[in-house]
């Protein structure tokens, strides 16, 4: 195998051809920020939040950007600071900033990458979109004003589960993650397992709760509550072990 040597903020590593700027510095143990990248399933440089200097023209995307032999990277500097916080005010800036009663506080990407880099103000008025929220489905809610549109809901969909229910569509401003004929994704091919929900950084995607219908039912005195444990969970335990 082709070994590439390459230095990243000063730390030099040897890297197998084909390894991206991000991969290397993190076998340098240099963080890079990162929010749509999704290793193997989205690698797409689409948010812009990874940005690093390779000594070009202009600042690269870090998960996409191969390395080649003697490549010098420079991964933190104001220039580089204040582009990527620039670029998460706007991304915020037409965000629905519900935090304290969103299922994702304290367990968000976006939540955690503004704390990390410093956001106290954002700058820019943005439009909130004031789109539908999609809570048909039995199991799957979709809140489009909450999604960034980072796709890794898209390529898991596609690639992983090789369902397809769900794509990008439209243009421009009116770019949306939605389904066929913008159907609920309860009324399209959607197997309903999940995995979008999993890789979604922030509240765009969520499970629907069910809890308040477990307390009326244990609260009713008309009525006998069993609790089963949901079947996936016995099989996957199961599977595991032959
Ligand atoms: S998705 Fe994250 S940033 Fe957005 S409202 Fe929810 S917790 Fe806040
Ligand atoms: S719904 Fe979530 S995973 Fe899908 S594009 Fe929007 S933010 Fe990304
Ligand atoms: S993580 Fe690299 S562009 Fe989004």
């Amino acid at each position: 195998m082709n070994l590439l040597n390459v230095t990243i903020d000063g730390i030099k590593v040897q890297v197998p051809e084909g390894t991206s700027v991000l991969d290397a510095a993190k076998l340098a143990n240099v963080d890079i920020p990162t929010l749509c990248y999704l290793k193997d399933i989205n690698e797409i440089g689409a948010c812009r939040m990874c940005l690093v200097d390779v000594g070009a023209r202009a600042l690269q995307t870090a998960c996409v950007y191969p390395c080649s032999e003697g490549l010098n990277v420079i991964t933190n500097s104001p220039k580089i600071r204040d582009i990527r916080k620039a670029t998460l005010e706007l991304i915020l800036s037409n965000h629905e900033r519900t935090c304290l009663t969103c299922i994702r506080n304290n367990n968000c990407e976006l939540q955690a990458l503004s704390e990390k880099l410093n956001v106290r103000d954002i700058p820019y008025d943005g439009v909130s979109k004031g789109l539908p929220i999609d809570n048909i489905s039995k199991s799957i809610v979709r809140d489009n004003n909450k999604c960034i549109l980072c796709r890794r809901c898209v390529a898991v969909c596609n690639k992983i589960q090789t369902v397809g229910a769900i794509n990008v569509m439209e243009r421009g401003y009116d770019t949306i993650i939605s389904t066929a004929d913008h159907r609920s994704i309860a009324d399209v091919n959607c197997v309903n397992c999940g995995q979008c929900i999993n890789v979604c950084p922030v509240g765009a995607l969520y499970e629907k709760d069910n809890t308040q219908l477990v307390w009326d039912a244990i609260k009713d005195p008309d009525k006998h509550v069993v609790i089963q444990t949901a079947p996936s969970v016995r099989a996957g335990i199961g599977e595991e072990f032959g």
